[in-house]
């Protein structure tokens, strides 16, 4: 690939060849990155849809980092100097529009690395801070490995933790809630929108019930006693569902900017101010973020986050639309042309989240066969072997089904020739991996598979 400086050298010989070249401006470097991106990329680029892993950056939103990178590097907590005045200024807007998209106070919004930091923060902070009088929490089964290995490390030590089972449409049930409830209960962590199934969970309806628990708690045990807090990790619903934190009732949301378009290695976590929620730091130093993240904040990548989220609560109704025109075209196409295909968890969640099972059909080797896709399968790699999904498997699925699942992640920049290629490319990889399978055979042959007794 020629590098920009290779170009204009070109450039110059062929129209005389001894022109003296001007240094090269940012704005050049960046522009001619922008114009040349599309044929920068190799051809055999495959197609992403695994837009719960990770966003690709919006234009706009590299655009908007780019000063931050360059001209205005000030610390945006020197205070004696327009360097770090105006780097302050720029991470003040960014947290308004993060606030924003959430109707929070600016205030409430507090920087970290990403949604994984911001779930530790939260659970272990607020757990620490009202311990012992509380020593309680509650999650679900399908939460994300940092929600639940937070609640491990907590149970640890000492702390009784209840994993909610959910629904085989992966929703929780409000009464199994309502029961696991204690006056002990520190935090119930539920998160709004699944990253393996996209199922939303009902969060007005959890926000309500713990807001009368507590009120029913304080007119036992006397006013100033804590509500159980609500935390929810909303790292794939941020942008892509309106979130109000106020009419959920949510007291504590972990956030990441990667996930909507935005530069990776930022998020953010909200602590409500009213009535306010007390956390224990785990990062100790200048007490920067109310004192609960201390730390420089890496002002190019706030400014990102929050052009993201500014880029996203304006697009969102376009986004949703349209991303979910694109998942009902991917379901319709796969599921009349492909017999036997189940789509997993409740199906008014999240559209951009669709996750399949191709029963007698291995997920790995399907995802073997669609090298030029990029997919996630229902298993996740550990050491030594591929574990079937734990969200699938707490939806009811058999390991078999669960290893046979693909999820399918469509985002704002996926398009329809995209989704007419994958479904194609699915509908004869899984008709010529059925042909090779005996299982699909007996299947055939109207066999029930369960009343066989295999051995080994
Ligand atoms: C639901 C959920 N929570 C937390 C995370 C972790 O986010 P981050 O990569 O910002 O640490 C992810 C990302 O995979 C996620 O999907």
């Amino acid at each position: 690939m020629a590098t920009i400086a290779d170009q204009r050298q070109a450039k110059a010989s062929t129209v005389g060849g001894t022109e003296t070249l001007e240094p090269l401006a940012n704005e050049d470097v960046f522009f001619n990155v922008l114009e040349n991106a599309e044929k920068d990329r190799p051809a055999t680029r495959p197609i992403y849809l695994d837009a719960q892993s990770t966003t690709p950056l919006d234009p706009r939103v590299l655009d908007a980092m780019m000063p931050f990178y360059v001209d205005q590097y000030g610390n945006p907590h020197s205070r004696t100097h327009a360097y770090g005045w105006e780097s302050e200024s720029a991470t003040d807007v960014a947290r308004k529009h993060i606030a924003s998209l959430i109707n929070a106070d600016p205030k409430e919004i507090i920087f970290t690395s990403g949604a994984t930091e911001s779930n530790n923060m939260l659970l272990k902070g607020v757990a620490n801070f009202y311990y012992p009088k509380k020593n309680h929490i509650i999650t679900t089964l399908t939460e994300h490995k940092c929600v639940l290995d937070s609640c491990r490390f907590l149970q640890e030590k000492g702390f009784e933790i209840t994993y909610l089972p959910v629904r085989s449409n992966g929703i929780v049930n409000i009464d199994d809630l309502k029961a696991a409830l204690r006056p002990t209960t520190a935090v119930v962590s539920i998160m709004t929108v699944n990253n393996e199934i996209g199922v939303i969970q009902p969060i007005k309806e959890i926000g309500q019930l713990l807001k009368t628990y507590g009120a029913e708690l304080a007119k036992e045990l006397g006013r100033g006693t804590p509500k159980p807090f609500f935390h929810s990790d909303a790292a794939q619903a941020l942008g892509k569902i309106p979130i109000d934190v106020n009419e959920a009732g949510i007291d504590l949301m972990s956030m990441s900017s990667h996930k909507l378009y935005g530069p990776k290695g930022i998020g953010a976590a909200y602590v409500r101010r009213r009535p306010r929620v007390r956390l224990e730091p785990l990062i100790s130093g200048g007490g920067q973020e109310r004192g609960l993240r201390s730390g420089t904040l890496a002002t190019s990548l706030v400014v990102g986050f929050g052009e993201a989220a500014r880029i996203a609560k304006e697009d969102l109704p376009y986004d949703h639309a349209y991303i979910s025109a694109l998942a009902k075209r991917l379901r319709d196409n796969i599921m009349s042309r492909v017999e036997m295909v189940m789509l997993n968890g409740d199906p008014k969640g999240y559209p951009g989240c669709t996750n399949l099972t191709f029963s007698y059909i291995e997920g790995e080797s399907l995802l073997m066969a669609l090298k030029d896709i990029c997919l996630s399968s229902g298993s996740a790699c550990t050491s030594a072997s591929l574990e079937p999904s734990y969200v699938l498997r707490a939806l009811g699925l058999d390991d078999a089904n669960a290893h046979s699942s693909l999820r399918f992640g469509i985002g704002r920049f996926t398009t329809e020739e995209e989704i007419d290629f994958v479904c194609d490319k699915i509908v004869s990889v899984v008709t010529r991996l059925r042909e090779l399978s005996p299982l699909w055979e007996m299947v055939q042959d109207g066999i029930d598979l369960k009343s066989i007794q295999w051995s080994g």
